[in-house]
């Protein structure tokens, strides 16, 4: 299959583009799209041979749910069973935007998008191109990140064809996107709700506004997630994996710069090509193959944004192990270490006083 990609302004969305691509997904093609938070890998959701086409195009497991995309808010009463009350509150102050809400399943809604869950995971995304293309195919749209399953979710519209180039029938390139992880996930079928994977709406934000809010374990990401149990099937799969071995080291920035310095000696001196993942007011302390700035300590959103592509880039640079700073596990910092933790598979090293 030849994958035609689709320059697409981002502020301007062009009419005859969008229809183009729209009528892809219409027809039950699988078409990638930017959305404010990564790419997502779109197929008609009310489609349910589409929709298996995405696991096929992603080697993704079949028991791992897909969230639906909608572009106007009245359609999560389609496709939710049951709208609590306080949703109303999440989707006025939240959409659109980066906050996927899990709900009791409607019938409209085929068993493969929830993998057979009787719940089923809506957003409404904020992107200019995002919107216009589910508004004009007339559906909604099933969408996990573009992909291949275990690989960084793609931030750019070369990521999705390094991974799904001729498994897929279309990609829109609208260039850079905001934020750089994937959105929050929210269950609202507990009491209280439970946030399943923080994102850039923060823990914080969501308790300002309705209250008591669970983190489930598997989102605090301390421990493996099998250990805890795990409610949201992505949870258990190892995700977002570099190719090279990843080590994060947390604790007291001064204590950490240092730890890393050895590790990095130590590595070299076997033989192996050692990356760091650093940030602008470290990066100089560093002596290694490859020193790369994720963002400012100051602020994690900056770190976010750089996140996907970095693993990505240490991996095309043939880096054998990837040494990583932790961040402080808050606001957006949460989901930050939430991936890292994960992409490293929980090879976490604490130093300073508790560690
Ligand atoms: O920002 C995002 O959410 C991006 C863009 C493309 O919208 N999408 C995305 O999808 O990250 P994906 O499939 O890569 O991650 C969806 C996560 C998975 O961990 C999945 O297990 C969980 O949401 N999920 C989806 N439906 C669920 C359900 N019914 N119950 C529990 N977890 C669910
Ligand atoms: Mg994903």
């Amino acid at each position: 299959m030849n994958t035609v990609v689709l320059k697409v302004d981002p502020r301007q969305p062009e009419s005859e583009k969008i229809r183009a691509a729209a009528e892809v997904l219409r027809r039950g093609g699988l078409v990638a799209f930017p959305t404010e938070t990564v790419y997502g890998l779109g197929a008609n959701a009310l489609d349910e041979r589409a929709v298996l086409r995405i696991f096929e195009a992603k080697n993704r497991p079949a028991d791992n749910p897909i969230i639906v995309h909608i572009a106007e808010k009245e359609d999560v009463y389609v496709l939710a069973e049951q709208v609590p009350g306080i949703a109303e509150g999440l989707i006025d102050r939240f959409w659109p935007g980066p906050l996927t809400l899990l709900f009791p399943k409607s019938e409209a809604v085929p068993k493969a998008v929830t993998a057979g869950l009787d719940t089923v995971a809506i957003r409404m995304p904020s992107h200019a191109i995002a919107h216009a293309l589910i508004a004009e195919a007339g559906v909604p749209i099933a969408a996990p990140s573009a992909n291949l399953a275990g690989r960084p979710s793609p931030t750019s519209a070369e990521h999705v064809l390094r991974d799904l180039s001729g498994r897929i029938e279309m990609v829109i390139d609208g260039g850079e996107i905001s934020y750089g992880v994937e959105s929050t996930v929210l269950d609202l079928t507990t009491e209280p709700p439970t946030v399943l994977r923080p994102g850039p709406v923060t823990v914080e934000e969501l308790r300002e506004l309705i209250g008591e809010v669970e983190v489930h374990p598997a989102a605090k990401a301390e421990a493996p997630v099998e250990q805890v149990i795990a409610r949201s099937p992505g949870m258990k799969y190892r995700h977002y994996a570099p190719l090279a071995e990843m080590i994060i080291v947390e604790g007291p920035i001064e204590e950490v710069c240092l730890r890393i310095q050895e590790l990095v000696d130590a590595r070299r001196g076997l033989g192996e090509r050692v990356g760091v993942m650093a940030t602008e007011e470290t990066a100089a302390r560093y002596r290694a193959d490859v020193v790369k700035v994720a963002g400012s300590r100051r602020d994690p959103r900056s770190v976010a944004k750089n996140l996907f592509r970095l693993l990505r880039e240490f991996d095309a640079e043939g880096i054998d192990l990837v040494v990583a700073e932790g961040l402080e596990p808050v606001g957006m910092g949460l989901a930050v270490m939430n991936r890292l933790r994960k992409a490293a598979g929980y090879n976490i090293l604490r130093v300073g006083p508790d560690g």
